[in-house]
C-alpha cells in the first residue's frame, strides 16, 4: 500500500490479480477506481468471491496482460504487476514447487515477465507508478529483470518513497528473503514514468 500510495480517485490497474489478496488490500487502504484482470477465469472467479465477501468493488475482467484487447484506452495512474513467477520465495508453504519446477521454467517465466512489463508500461500516465512484484528469490525474475527493463525503457526510473524499509536493496528493487516465523521471499521495484 504505502509503496503504491495512489491518490483518492486514482485509476489503478491490478494486472495479474487472482486470487485477489492484493486487490482487496488496495481497496481496503485506498479509495480508488480499481481495474483488475487475470488471464485465468477460474482464479478470477475467486477474486469476485473475495470482493463480494468483503463488500468491496472493482472492475474485473478476464484478460491477458501481454495483450491489450481488454483495455478501454484510458491510461492508468498506477499499475500493480504482481507477476507470475517461480514461487521460489514461498517453497516452505508450497513444497510441491521444488518438485514441479524445471530449470527451463525460469527463462520462460522471465520472458513472460518481460512481455508483461513491456506491454503494460505504455498504459501508464506520465508521472504514474508501476509496482513490479514477485514471490521469487531468483535474480533472473527480480533484480536482472528490472535492470534490463530500465536499460531499454528511457522514460522509466526507480523511485522508492522515504521510509520504506522492507527488504535489502537488490539492484533497482528490494529483495525479502524468507524468514523463520516471519515473511516469505518477495521482491518489489517501484518504477515511475517520466514526464509530468
Ligand atoms: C502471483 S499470482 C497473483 C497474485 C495476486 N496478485 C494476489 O495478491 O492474490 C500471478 C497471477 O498472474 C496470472 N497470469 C499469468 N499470466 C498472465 C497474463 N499473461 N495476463 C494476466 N494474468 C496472468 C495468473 O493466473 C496468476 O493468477
Amino acid at each position: 500500500g504505502p509503496v503504491v500510495a495512489p491518490r483518492p480517485g486514482a485509476r489503478v490497474l491490478d494486472a495479474c490479480c487472482a486470487p485477489g489478496g492484493k486487490t482487496a488490500h488496495l481497496l481496503e487502504l485506498f479509495d480508488v477506481d480499481l481495474h483488475a484482470i487475470d488471464s485465468d477465469a477460474a482464479r478470477l472467479a475467486r477474486v469476485e468471491d473475495t470482493l463480494t465477501r468483503l463488500g468491496l468493488s472493482a472492475t474485473l475482467a478476464q484478460g491477458d496482460a501481454t495483450e491489450r484487447d481488454w483495455w478501454d484506452g484510458t491510461p492508468f495512474d498506477a499499475i500493480l504487476l504482481d507477476a507470475p513467477c517461480s514461487g521460489s520465495g514461498v517453497i516452505r508453504r508450497h513444497p510441491d514447487i521444488k518438485r514441479l519446477r524445471r530449470p527451463s521454467d525460469i527463462a520462460q517465466l522471465a520472458l513472460l515477465q518481460r512481455a508483461l512489463l513491456d506491454n503494460l508500461w505504455p498504459l501508464l500516465k506520465p508521472g504514474g507508478t508501476l509496482l513490479y512484484a514477485t514471490c521469487s528469490v531468483l535474480p533472473e525474475e527480480n533484480r536482472d529483470q528490472i535492470r534490463d527493463f530500465l536499460a531499454r525503457t528511457p522514460d522509466a526510473s526507480e523511485q522508492m518513497p522515504d521510509g520504506i524499509a522492507w527488504g535489502q536493496v537488490s539492484g533497482a528493487g528490494r529483495q525479502l528473503l524468507p524468514k523463520v516465523d516471519s515473511h516469505d521471499g518477495f521482491f518489489y521495484a517501484r518504477l515511475v514514468k517520466a514526464g509530468r
